[in-house]
């Protein structure tokens, strides 16, 4: 049995008992955080568990989940995703040591695996059997993936921008996807009348309590895999601000489960376009709509849906936020992608590119030791990875040609 004990408003506090509780949010409007019983918590999960469980997905972690396992659950492979020393990203920044969580290894190739798993879990344990999302095109991609394997049925709705390679997935998965002539908030708004119509389980960002409650285990393994030594400070690009939330959550509910003893400051990262968490944080701390344009479409968000969430995150580690323009998105993608063979997409490499303004400016110490999350890869947005990759030398079929070239280069 899970030891989800409540869901409490990250608004006004209330506990609403789960059975009782709204599936989503709360009568005020507010999202709502899931609170465990972490006596029983602790009795089930120790570092001695850990060491002993063979199994290498998110599941490992089950008594910090809001569901059980469940029989489909065996047949998603999400989680433990490689934590890669960057000593020559770290060198190019100035940074004593520096780590990268390759999410972009999971199924789907995103970090939102961790909140497709679980919200289909729980769909599943709700007898749902159809889930829709709004999604900028990873969350949607992740979930029609993983419903693939389980046979849940999928409606996906995905502002037109979204890139053709996150479209393609989404599509061959076996989704329905509904594109619509819009932004990402107005397909967030869109989703949830449907599901409001036909009845559907309702996955979007943030309105879903669970989503934070998948993410947040990236967390859980940063800490184990770095043997439970947190790093200083964890760096986390920012749209709607569900992943930051849930990195902060992962941490807080591993230290009440007695699994570590401190906690990391969060830097949250943001293309200038789409900064509405750094501007709340720079002022009063109230959310307001930005343009939300930017070469990163993954965080490219007008209101965050879980703003108030990641704004308190932030607060309460003593974090900071750092926001940057597009071209610096795409000189990061390039320097991760030539340092450390990772092949972020934007978003991702937005974490980067914030990190070294951060450093640069001081609000990162040199000496500290810091996790970058690489939350999606590449391969899904090749149009934009071309802009930061330049383009191939074109030559005849001949070694008089290449001669010629290699002449030319050498020249310069
Ligand atoms: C690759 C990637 N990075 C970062 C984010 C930002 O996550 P959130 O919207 O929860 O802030 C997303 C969300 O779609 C994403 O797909
Ligand atoms: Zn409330």
């Amino acid at each position: 049995m899970p030891h989800l004990t409540a869901l409490r408003c990250i608004r006004c506090a209330k506990d609403l008992l789960p059975a009782a509780a709204p599936a989503y949010t709360c009568a005020c409007g507010g999202n709502l955080l899931a609170q465990y019983d972490f006596d029983r918590v602790r009795r089930e999960l120790s570092r001695a568990h850990l060491a002993t469980d063979p199994d290498r997905t998110l599941w490992r972690y089950a008594p910090l989940l809001p569901v059980d396992r469940g029989t489909h659950a065996a047949r998603l492979n999400v989680g433990w995703t490689p934590l890669l020393d960057a000593p020559a990203l770290a060198a190019h920044l100035g940074l004593k040591q520096l780590q990268l969580k390759d999410e972009t290894r999971h199924p789907s190739g995103s970090l939102k695996d961790r909140a497709g798993a679980i919200a289909l879990a729980v769909a599943h344990a709700r007898g749902e059997t159809r889930v829709a999302g709004a999604s900028t095109g990873n969350a949607a991609s992740s979930l029609a993936c993983l419903a693939a394997r389980t046979g849940m049925k999928t409606t996906i709705f995905v502002p037109e921008s979204a890139p053709p390679a996150k479209l393609a997935q989404i599509l061959l998965f076996g989704a329905t996807v509904i594109q619509v002539r819009g932004t990402y908030d107005q397909a967030f708004d869109l989703c949830l009348q449907a599901c409001q119509e036909y009845g559907w389980y309702n996955r979007n960002t943030g309105f879903n309590p669970f989503t934070r409650e998948g993410k947040k285990t990236v967390s859980f393994e940063i800490a184990e895999q770095r043997a439970f030594e947190v790093p200083d400070w964890v760096v986390v690009p920012v749209g709607d601000g569900n992943i930051l939330s849930g990195v902060w959550k992962g941490f807080v509910d591993f230290k009440a489960a007695g699994l570590i003893d401190r906690l990391p400051k969060l830097l949250a990262a943001q293309a200038s376009g789409s900064n509405a968490v750094t501007l709340a944080l720079e002022g009063d701390g109230k959310l307001r709509p930005v343009s939300g344009t930017t070469i990163a479409d993954s965080i490219s968000v007008s209101l965050p849906r879980d703003g108030e969430a990641a704004v308190a995150a932030v607060r309460e580690s003593k974090g900071a936020a750092v926001a940057v323009p597009d071209e610096e998105i795409l000189a990061a993608m390039r320097l991760l992608a030539r340092t450390e063979g990772v092949f972020a997409e934007p978003a991702a490499a937005t974490a980067i590119a914030c990190l070294s303004r951060a450093v640069e400016q001081g609000k990162i110490p040199k000496d500290a030791s810091v996790v970058a999350l690489i939350t999606g890869s590449g391969l899904k947005d090749v149009v934009s990875a071309m802009k930061a990759a330049g383009t191939p030398h074109l030559i005849d079929p001949d070694l008089a040609s290449l001669k010629r070239l290699i002449e030319q280069k050498e020249k310069r």
